[in-house]
């Protein structure tokens, strides 16, 4: 596996993550039956989940990204969320689902939920592929969750630490000598 050598702990494997986007991805598609959602990817960590899971959605949606940022490069929240790059598309009216990689304490995606609504979309509804409950300051409520995991900085399918270890395959726990590495 590549960078191997980092990683402590495999916390969720690649086929465990394919089964449990299957399942997402079929209660949308239920769910929005009869509508076309816009489906908004939270960069730059949710963009592998995104291409897995609307491949799998069989339904007409539009797509389009928003960047924020929180983190500092380190491993816990700033508290403070940046609009690095907002989405192109008009959400009014439309049914939004916002696409995440993983909820911790909440805000960055209470700040974009409200966002959302300000800017009239009909409804908006979140899809994390995890969530550290035990890490939450802000009470928000998600439709679809992939997994909850514990309070552990994890990377790969997406996830970074200081940008490395995205595209791992599998859902990691890194050496904690990585961690403390300038
Ligand atoms: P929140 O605003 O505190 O909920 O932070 C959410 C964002 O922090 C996520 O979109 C991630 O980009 C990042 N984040 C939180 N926990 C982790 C982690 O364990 N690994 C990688 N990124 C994380
Ligand atoms: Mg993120």
């Amino acid at each position: 596996m590549k960078n191997c050598i980092s990683v402590k702990e495999i916390l969720i494997t690649s086929t465990e993550i394919d089964k449990r986007v299957t399942e997402i991805a079929n209660q949308i598609t239920a769910d929005y039956k009869d509508s076309s959602p816009l489906i908004i990817g939270v960069l730059k960590g949710a963009w592998i989940f995104m291409a897995d899971m609307v491949r799998k959605i069989e339904l007409d949606v539009d797509v389009d990204f928003i960047c924020v940022s929180s983190y500092g490069g380190g491993t816990s929240t700033s508290g403070q969320i940046t609009l690095l790059k907002d989405i192109t598309t008009d959400c009014s009216g439309r049914d939004v689902i916002v696409v995440e990689d993983i909820i911790d304490s909440g805000t960055t995606l209470m700040y974009l939920r409200e966002m959302l609504l300000e800017r009239n979309a009909a409804s908006v509804n979140i899809a994390t592929l995890l969530s550290k409950p035990s890490r939450r300051v802000v009470d928000i409520d998600v439709k679809y969750i992939g997994f909850e995991v514990p309070d552990k900085f994890v990377v790969g399918y997406g996830m970074d630490y200081k940008e490395r270890f995205r595209t791992l395959q599998d859902i990691c726990v890194l050496k904690e000598e990585v961690y403390k590495k300038k």
